[in-house]
């Protein structure tokens, strides 16, 4: 039957040329970017249009910032945020240990941890942060900050200090816009516990965050509040309110105040009542501080160096913060029937913060930290 063995050939050349197309649309999706390589970003990490995600996840306009987001965030799109700059990364002659793997080794050490590196995405805004950054493997990505050079270690509270913090305002905003929740944390926070546990759930809190010391009440705004620790889910009242934060930069009552003391200073207007914020601070007892230790070391879910004025005190202190830790540890696996009620709180103490204290005594010029 010659007649039909020809259609037989013309049918499977037909579908040989579909298939042939089929193969040819996709590789060309695959391989096509939107993306214009950006120059000061000369490592960027492949990306993975095509890899497991399906193609209906592709979303234009797609920038880098879009793609750290994606590649960090759990399924709700919530991340972890830490900024970092050369003075977190860089080590001098003295030290074993930097600001930015103190921080990492914590959440290597802490009680259900580890995999939250996955979801944390480091802002690095300068080149050295960066670097460390990605020879460190983790979720980087590089702020720039128009008209300022970070190659050089910026003195705190300079001119170029408060125009790098007010820049990070702003990208905090852009991520809150493009609908992320974010645990917002200093690396000079230690994470011994996974916070998203102790974190208030329901969805009408609108901003969780830390303070130097509770005074016992997670609604009063008397409390101190510290913005190196907090939790912020994306919406409306959110947006606005870190729009009308990063607004003002240009008001004359904040010249020269660093970002966290105008946001205290909107708090005191009234301002969160104003938006209907729903605002809880949290207690000490699970995110506490150098200010005020936490009283329970079973619960204890993060510990930041704060009331300590520069990064050499703070290094030293934390490192025996996670020395506490480890011999916590040890202790609990050594005694697994003990427990907090069994009179082991007492004799679990933290080390006193000898160093931080200190650094109050001496004078200190240069690249300081103060909060
Ligand atoms: C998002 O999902 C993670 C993991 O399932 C959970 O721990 C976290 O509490 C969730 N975040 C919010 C804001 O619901
Ligand atoms: C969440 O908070 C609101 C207001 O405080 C309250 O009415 C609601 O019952 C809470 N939802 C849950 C699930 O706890
Ligand atoms: C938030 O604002 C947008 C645009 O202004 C509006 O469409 C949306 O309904 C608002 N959502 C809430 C929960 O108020
Ligand atoms: C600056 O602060 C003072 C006192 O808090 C207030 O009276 C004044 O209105 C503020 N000025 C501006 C421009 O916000
Ligand atoms: C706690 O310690 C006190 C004395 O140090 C002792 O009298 C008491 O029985 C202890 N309580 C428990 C529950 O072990
Ligand atoms: C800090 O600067 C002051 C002058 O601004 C100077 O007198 C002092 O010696 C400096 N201290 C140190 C530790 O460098």
């Amino acid at each position: 039957m010659p007649l039909s063995a020809m259609e037989y050939t013309k049918n499977s050349i037909g579908n040989f040329i579909i298939i042939f197309l089929l193969f040819a649309g996709v590789i060309y999706i695959c391989t096509w970017s939107p993306l214009k390589s950006n120059p000061l970003l000369p490592y960027q990490k492949p990306r993975r249009f095509c890899s497991n995600s399906p193609l209906r996840t592709i979303k234009l306009p797609i920038d880098e910032l879009e793609l750290a987001l994606e590649r960090a965030a759990m399924p709700n799109k919530t991340l972890i945020l830490a900024v970092v700059n050369s003075a977190y990364v860089q080590q001098s002659v003295k030290a074993d240990t930097t600001m930015l793997d103190l921080f990492l080794e914590s959440f290597w050490l802490g009680e259900e941890t580890r995999q939250l590196l996955d979801n944390l995405l480091i802002v690095a805004v300068d080149q050295t942060a960066y670097d460390r950054c990605m020879f460190k493997r983790l979720n980087c990505y590089r702020l720039v900050t128009e008209g300022v050079d970070f190659a050089a270690e910026k003195v705190y509270m300079s001119k170029d200090f408060i125009k790098m913090m007010w820049r990070r305002t702003l990208l905090l905003l852009d991520v809150l816009k493009r609908g992320y929740s974010f645990i917002f944390t200093d690396t000079d926070v230690m994470w011994l516990r996974n916070p998203f546990v102790r974190l208030n759930k329901n969805e009408t809190e609108d901003l969780q965050i830390s303070v130097d010391e509770f005074n016992g009440d997670p609604r009063s705004e008397k409390n101190l509040i510290n913005t190196g620790f907090y939790f912020i889910r994306s919406n409306n009242k959110t947006i606005e309110l870190f729009s009308t934060w990063y607004e003002m930069k240009d008001d004359k009552n904040s010249t020269g105040k660093k970002e966290q003391d105008v946001l205290l200073d909107l708090m005191r207007d009234g301002y969160f009542q104003q938006l209907q914020l729903q605002v809880r601070f949290l207690d000490t007892k699970y995110f506490a501080g150098f200010c005020q230790d936490s009283r329970d070391i079973w619960s204890v879910t993060t510990v930041h160096s704060n009331c300590c004025r520069h990064i050499g005190a703070k290094v030293s202190d934390l490192k025996v913060v996670l020395r506490d830790w480890k011999r916590y540890k040890t202790f609990k696996s050594k005694y697994p029937g003990l427990g907090p009620n069994k009179n082991m709180t007492k004799k679990y103490r933290w080390s006193a913060h000898v160093a931080c204290r200190n650094s109050w005594k001496t004078e200190y010029n240069s690249s300081s930290e103060l909060d």
